[in-house]
Order: C-alpha cells, then structure tokens, then sequence
C-alpha cells in the first residue's frame, strides 16, 4: 500500500579525527578502537544490515584506511588460518557482497554536516540512514530496525533521540518537542526545531539527538548552502532545522541501550556492559568488577 521508497542505503561518517582519544586515535580511526572483539564500525554495520540496509557508503579521511581495509578480504590470513584448520567463521560479519561499499572522501574534517554532504553523489535520489559509528546503540531490535518500522508508518525524516540529564544538553543537538508519544510502540514525537549545542538556559527540552537518523535527499540540496554553526563546523543539525514544516520531521524514543563512545567514561561503560551481557565472558568479568570494586 505505501509508497514510500525503502532505505536502502547508510552513510557513515567517519572522517573526524577524534581528538577525545589522542594519543589512541593518532595512527588508528576511532570507529576502529574496539569494544572487546569488535571495532566500533562493526556494531553499526550489524546494525544496518539488521534494518535491511546492504549499501554501505564510508566518508573518510586521512588515515581511514584501516576501515575499508576492515571490511575486505585478508587473503594471507584466511589461507594461514586455513592452513591451521581454524574456522573463518569469526570473520563473517566483516564480508561485504563486492559493490556494496563505497568510500567517498572528505577531504578536510569541516563538520558532520558537510561530511554528509560529501555522499550526496553516492546518495542520489533516496531516502538514507546515517550511523554515527561512535555512538553505540544496544537493542532487540536494534535502533535503526525501530526507526525503519517508524519510517514505513510516517515516512519524511526521523532522528533517534533520548533523555539526557538537563546539565549534559549542551554537548549535543537538542530537540523542540511537540506532540508525544504516538505511532509504532507511541515512540513517536513531532520535532517542531532542533538546535546544536544550546546554552543550558536555550535547550527547548533535554531530548537530544543520538546519531542514527533517517533523511529525505533534499537535506543534501540544503547542506549545499549551510553555513558554518556550532563549534565553527558545518553542522547536520542545522540543515535539519531548515527542513521542519516542509517535509515530514520526528524523533523516534529508542528502546534500548545507548553508550557515546566517543567519550573516555562512555567507552569503558559500553565496555564493561557488553562484557557482562556476554554469555562467554559475563561470570569471568562480574567476579572481576566486583574484585576490582573491593
Ligand atoms: P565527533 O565530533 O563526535 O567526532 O563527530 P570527532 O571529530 O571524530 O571526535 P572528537 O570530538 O575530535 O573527539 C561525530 C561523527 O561525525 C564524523 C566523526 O567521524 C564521527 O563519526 N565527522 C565529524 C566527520 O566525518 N567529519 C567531520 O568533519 C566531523
């Protein structure tokens, strides 16, 4: 019955330089620094790949090499492995079907929104998923499998948002609610402005922006003239703004987990969270916090 066009494609940037993590981030991209086994950018393509996306398009930069590289063939590896009869199993999830990743480049880091803009010849005329691979977001389903299903019941454009703490608003995009609590699971609201970075005394709400989102292509006719905002940088929050009241915009409340990796204190908690979930390591690593906590 719906004619809305099915999210087919995900652009992940990963062009920033994640500064946070120095000296870590020197030589190796922070969507590589792994949360035990697994690089960040791991847990986000399992994640698109979960909501039906199979067309992976990477904004990288200056030392992202090792990303791409992630998610080719190790030919030496796998026949040494072979040779050892170890099972290639574990290397499942890094196969890509041949033409299904993309790389464009961008070649100076001027902000998340310019990084999107950097896909949109990739992108075309479709609606497309972004992933922010530092955020990391646990759920059954997972974040963008409830956006999707929320996108084939209002179609435009939707964001992931969550509660923060009022003090915390001004490190992210904040939303300006309007009505709540509808749709698919009443995870729905209405989005009437979104604001980067606000002074804590601006934030319209302490809903923020927690980097999946679901776009219509005309955000990329929009990025094409946006200024810089926030932080000197070009950012996708304020291009968004720009689209309220023309298109279809809401926020859709994710059930689940959602640790910033991208923050020290964030990294160490999605660690120990993911180790204690874990069926091979949980008992080992609770008797190890609680020897730790004393
Ligand atoms: P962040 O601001 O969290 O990432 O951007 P960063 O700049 O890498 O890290 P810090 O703040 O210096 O520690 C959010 C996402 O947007 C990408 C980043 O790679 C990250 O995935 N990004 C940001 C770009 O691709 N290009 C940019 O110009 C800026």
């Amino acid at each position: 019955m719906s004619a809305r066009k099915p999210i087919r494609k995900a652009v992940f940037p990963v062009a920033g330089m994640g500064t946070r993590f120095l000296p870590a981030t020197k030589a190796i991209p922070k969507e590589m620094l792994p949360i035990i086994d697994r690089p960040l950018i791991q847990y986000a393509v399992d994640e698109a790949r979960e909501a039906g996306i199979d067309q992976l398009i990477f904004v990288t930069g200056r030392g992202k090499t090792a990303i791409v590289e992630h998610f080719d063939t190790a030919f030496e590896l796998e026949a040494t492995m072979t040779e050892r009869d170890k099972s290639l199993d574990v290397l499942e999830p890094t196969r890509i079907l041949p033409g299904n990743l993309v790389t464009v480049r961008q070649q100076v880091p001027l902000g998340l929104g310019h990084a999107i803009w950097c896909a949109r010849a990739i992108v075309g005329d479709e609606p497309f998923a972004i992933f922010l691979p530092d955020e990391l977001m646990i759920g059954q389903p997972g974040c963008m499998k409830q956006m999707v299903e929320a996108y084939n019941a209002v179609g435009g454009n939707l964001i992931s948002v969550l509660e923060v703490p009022e003090n915390e608003v001004s490190s992210y995009g904040v939303i300006d609610p309007g009505q709540r609590g509808f749709g698919p699971g009443g995870a729905l609201t209405e989005v009437r402005g979104l604001v980067e970075k606000p002074k804590r005394e601006d934030a319209p709400s302490n809903l923020i922006i927690s980097g999946r989102y679901i776009l219509q292509p005309e955000v990329m006719r929009v990025l094409e003239h946006q200024g810089k905002g926030a932080g000197g940088e070009i950012q996708l929050t304020d291009a968004m703004a720009q689209m309220i009241g023309q298109q279809p915009f809401h926020a859709v409340t994710f059930a689940g987990k959602r640790y910033d990796c991208g923050s020290k204190t964030g990294f160490v908690e999605a660690t120990l969270a993911i180790a204690l979930e874990r069926e091979d390591m949980r008992d080992e690593v609770r008797a190890m916090a609680l020897r730790l906590l004393g």
